[in-house]
């Protein structure tokens, strides 16, 4: 027997006006990834196909942003239950599991989501698995009814409920699995009587029930199924998915001296005994091979760090950045563009933007490749075990050759060979005494206008 299908929609057509922003709600980040590309990534490893997003008119950036996910439109956002009519389309002659989601409830697992389709499979198969929660604090959300033989009988809204209704304890997450050609066959059913005169989605559960159909009820923690509709709620769940990335990174062997203090992207990859100081930033695109060091109060986005290497404290790496092994990054140093090589140096204050610097090469503090001239980028490169003397500039296009030494405060516009001295400064020049002769005229002058 071939295995199950399973479809999904991911409901996202809801203006999010409590957001109060230009950019649509589903596509505000958590972890540097919008919210519903999170939705998508834990419904993919479950191979749903089709994989159906449905949105309002004019929402052509989240399209954009979910393909290859299909993109169906919802003209009028007339409830749940229409939109997903409005994803019916792609169900033609689709048999097996649908699975319904939403796209402002970013932070369900793979796992959960996983547990409630297998619970469609349990020998009682039922035709519709609601994923509901316990809510702590209650809030509006729709209330799970049972009948008094104990099965679900109904979800009510919040602005449909009697206050004993309100006071029940098992809320609709919104999220459920249904048999297709069921759900098919009752979306049509579902009226708008109700106090928002919607199409609920949540009717077809009395609905299946009118024909004796079963509905089971899956329980997620609260925090897997929140939903994100103001700036406070997006904060909230930027919390939980934190929380769940430290944990993940600790369960992968990397310390974190001050888990709280450390924030992720989504697609941060740490590896075995790298140790994360307190008050580091992950932006998107890290990767940290395994006993590297990243020293407290590091902002590190788009770089991949090499086994051993040690960075910060108070260091900054921007896109394109590669550090090699066992290299050293020190404090105040900028590293953007510039691939830095095996157990090379630039251990304070300098700033290293599209160069390559050779294997142990030693970059003095100080040091500034000087890129843009205001029009253009050019490239600095630095060979392998050159040494940069502190304080100097390398005004790029420029290179300088294997083994070389640049003067410190040099200010260096020509290519300099391998294993030449470089020194571009003004020559010293001493003046003995001068500055005896200085204080004592200066001094005699001060006396006289006091005297
Ligand atoms: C819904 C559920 C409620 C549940 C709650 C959980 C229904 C009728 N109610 O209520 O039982 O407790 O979620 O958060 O399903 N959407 C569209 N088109 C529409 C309306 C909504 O795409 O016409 C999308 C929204 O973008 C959102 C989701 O569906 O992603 C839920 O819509 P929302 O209006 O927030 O439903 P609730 O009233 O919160
Ligand atoms: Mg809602």
């Amino acid at each position: 027997m071939s295995a199950p299908r399973t479809a999904a929609i991911v409901l996202a057509a809801g203006q999010g006006t409590r957001m109060k922003s230009r950019l649509p709600k589903v596509l505000h980040p958590l972890a540097g990834r919008p919210m519903i590309n999170l939705v998508l990534d834990s419904a993919l490893p479950l191979g749903c196909d089709p994989l159906v997003v449905v949105l309002a008119p004019g929402m052509e950036e989240v399209s954009r942003a979910v393909a290859p996910a299909r993109s169906m439109v919802q003209k009028v956002p007339r409830g749940t239950g229409d939109a997903v009519r409005a994803a019916e389309e792609a169900l033609d002659g689709f048999e097996g599991d649908v699975l319904i989601l939403y796209g402002d409830a970013p932070l369900v697992t793979t796992a959960t989501l996983r547990r409630l389709l297998a619970r469609r499979r349990d020998p009682d198969r039922p035709d519709i698995v609601i994923l509901a929660m316990r809510s702590i604090v209650g809030g509006e959300y729709g209330r799970l009814v049972f009948s008094e033989k104990g099965g679900l009988a109904a979800i009510v809204e919040h602005r449909d409920a009697t206050p004993d209704q309100r006071a029940l304890p098992l809320c609709n997450s919104g999220m459920m699995a249904v048999d297709a050609r069921r759900l098919l066959e009752w979306l049509p059913a579902i009226g708008n009587r109700n106090a928002k005169g919607e199409f609920y989605l949540t009717e077809i559960v009395r609905i299946a029930r009118a024909q004796d159909r079963h509905c089971a009820v899956l329980e997620a923690p609260e925090e897997e199924v929140i939903g994100v509709n103001s700036r406070a709620e997006l904060a909230a769940a930027e919390a939980v998915l934190q929380s769940r990335l430290r944990s993940r990174a600790m369960e992968e062997g990397a310390t974190l001296v001050d888990p709280r203090s450390v924030h992720f992207s989504w697609d941060t990859k740490l590896g075995r005994d790298v140790v994360v100081g307190p008050n580091v930033v992950f932006g998107p695109g890290v990767t940290v091979e395994d006993d590297a060091r990243i020293h407290a109060y590091c902002h590190i986005e788009g770089a991949t760090i090499g086994g051993g290497a040690s960075i910060g404290p108070f260091a900054r790496l921007r896109p394109g950045t590669r550090i090699g092994a066992r290299a050293r990054i020190g404090s105040f140093v900028e590293v953007k563009a510039a691939e830095i090589g095996e157990g090379a140096k630039a251990n304070h204050l300098a700033y290293l933007g599209d160069a390559t610097v050779g294997a142990g090469a030693n970059i003095g503090a100080g040091t500034v490749t000087v890129n843009y001239d205001g029009f253009a980028k050019s490239r600095t490169t630095i060979g392998e075990g050159a040494f940069i003397g502190s304080n100097t500039s390398l005004v790029a296009p420029v290179s300088v050759g294997a083994g070389a030494t640049v003067a410190a405060g040099s200010v260096v516009t020509e290519d300099v060979p391998a294993d030449a001295l470089a020194v571009g400064r003004a020559r010293q020049t001493n003046k003995p005494g001068w500055a005896k002769r200085n204080r004592e005229r200066r001094q005699a002058a001060r006396d006289s206008r006091k005297g």
